[in-house]
């Protein structure tokens, strides 16, 4: 290193790019705030659509505000034609992640509003995406198994439309709470990844589907939203709670990661583990299989033991959602469907107080140097 080289934040590790009032990360007492309210607190107090309108306004709705803000997203559920025969096309053996992206592209191409980059209108067209994201994660998970795509039924809250369009049927309340819970704890993180990816493409000028598709292809990494899949792919190789020990250790031999622990930010407990836990174990109840939840006890015990190293929200939701029933391939399209809040809140901030987000980078290659003619160079 010459007296020269900047100093480099290899991952932007402990980098404050910009301010922002959505939501507040306190690694120290492993907390999480939305809006200034407490991420469990809303798990107990209100429902994933409140919490949307709050991520979206600052402030949680009052009765006649989430009516309204409901009555806009039942109405638009519905895909056009057009897209529905897209889905039909995509590849069988396509991965969902990419399904979503594509569809989400597609959105945007046939949006009324596509290229108005107005506050009003990126908030219409993220309205869309949220209504619309659970019928198109749904159809192209049900023609990927031959089974025909669901209409959304826009007399069903958001949870309960969800298990509708992907099962055809709605299931008990214990567990539209649990999945519920997890809808509010994926829908924002702060400057993640897939986020700082979506206000990345905000701040070029660029439409809110383009920021979207941008997320979803972030989100779609191991290192970030997949990992909730690779939890439960995880947990379904090993053996079973009285293996998870040794089979833990083992992969300690090879250096592997272990799917579902350690983050970027917090490094004593992600705020928001307690609460999923709390409702991953109350779907081993309803469901009477209890395998997973005890596997993920000893494996989370010897992590902390060994490593040191806490599970971060992907470690419950990976066996919470299996419980529900769903496809594991499904597992990171669910996250998109939440996501989608937090990622059009930033797009929003961006938008209304927006610098093109243009870091610089230090030069390692070659000096300065002239070109030699194609025909001497040896
Ligand atoms: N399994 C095993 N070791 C892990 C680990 C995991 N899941 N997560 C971190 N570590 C180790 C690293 O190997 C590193 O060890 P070293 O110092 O001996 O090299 C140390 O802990 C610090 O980790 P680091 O890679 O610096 O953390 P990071 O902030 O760059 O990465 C993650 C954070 C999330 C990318 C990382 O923890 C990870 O890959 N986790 C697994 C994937 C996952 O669950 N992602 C979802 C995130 S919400």
């Amino acid at each position: 290193m010459t007296d020269e080289t900047p100093e480099i934040r290899k991952g932007l590790v402990g980098v404050y790019a910009d301010v922002s009032a959505v939501s507040k990360v306190m690694p120290e007492t492993n907390s999480l705030t939305y809006g200034g309210y407490a991420v469990q607190d809303l798990c107990e107090e209100a429902d994933f659509e409140q919490v949307a309108y709050l991520l979206w306004h600052g402030e949680l709705p009052t009765a006649a505000q989430l009516a309204a803000f409901q009555a806009e997203e039942r109405a638009n559920r519905a895909l056009s034609p057009a897209l529905l025969r897209v889905i039909r096309e995509f590849p069988a053996n396509a991965h969902p992640m990419d399904a979503v992206r594509t569809a989400v592209s597609f959105m945007g191409m046939e949006d009324p509003e596509a290229a108005d980059v107005s506050d009003a209108a990126q908030r219409r067209k993220a309205m869309r995406l949220l209504a619309k994201l659970p019928t198109a994660v749904a159809a192209a998970n049900r023609l990927s198994k031959g089974l025909e795509p669901i209409a959304p039924d826009p007399s069903l809250p958001f949870s309960e439309n969800f298990f509708h369009v992907v099962f055809g049927k709605v299931p008990a309340p214990e567990v539209i709470k649990s999945f519920d819970v997890s809808m509010i704890l994926y829908a924002e993180h702060t400057f993640n990844a897939s986020t700082f990816v979506a206000r990345t493409v905000t701040s070029t000028g660029a439409d809110i589907h383009g920021a979207i598709a941008a997320g979803i292809a972030a989100l779609k990494g191991p290192l970030h939203g997949g990992a909730n899949e690779a939890v439960m792919h995880m947990l379904k190789e090993i053996p079973g709670p009285n293996a998870a020990d040794e089979w833990l250790r083992s992969r300690f031999d090879h250096k592997a990661l272990v799917m579902g622990f350690g983050h970027r930010v917090y490094k004593t407990g992600d705020s928001r583990v307690p609460t999923m836990t709390k409702y991953a174990e109350k779907m081993a109840e309803v469901v009477g299989d209890r395998r997973w939840m005890e596997t993920s006890r000893v494996l989370a015990r010897v992590m902390l033991e060994a490593k040191n190293i806490h599970p971060n929200l992907d470690f419950p939701a990976g066996p919470a959602y299996y419980l529900m029933g769903f496809d594991i391939p499904l597992f990171t399209p669910i996250f998109v469907c939440s996501r989608i809040t937090g990622w059009a809140a930033h797009v929003f901030e961006q938008g209304a107080d927006n610098r093109l987000i243009r870091p610089l980078s230090h030069y390692v290659g070659p000096a300065q140097r002239s070109i030699v003619p194609i025909n001497a160079r040896g």
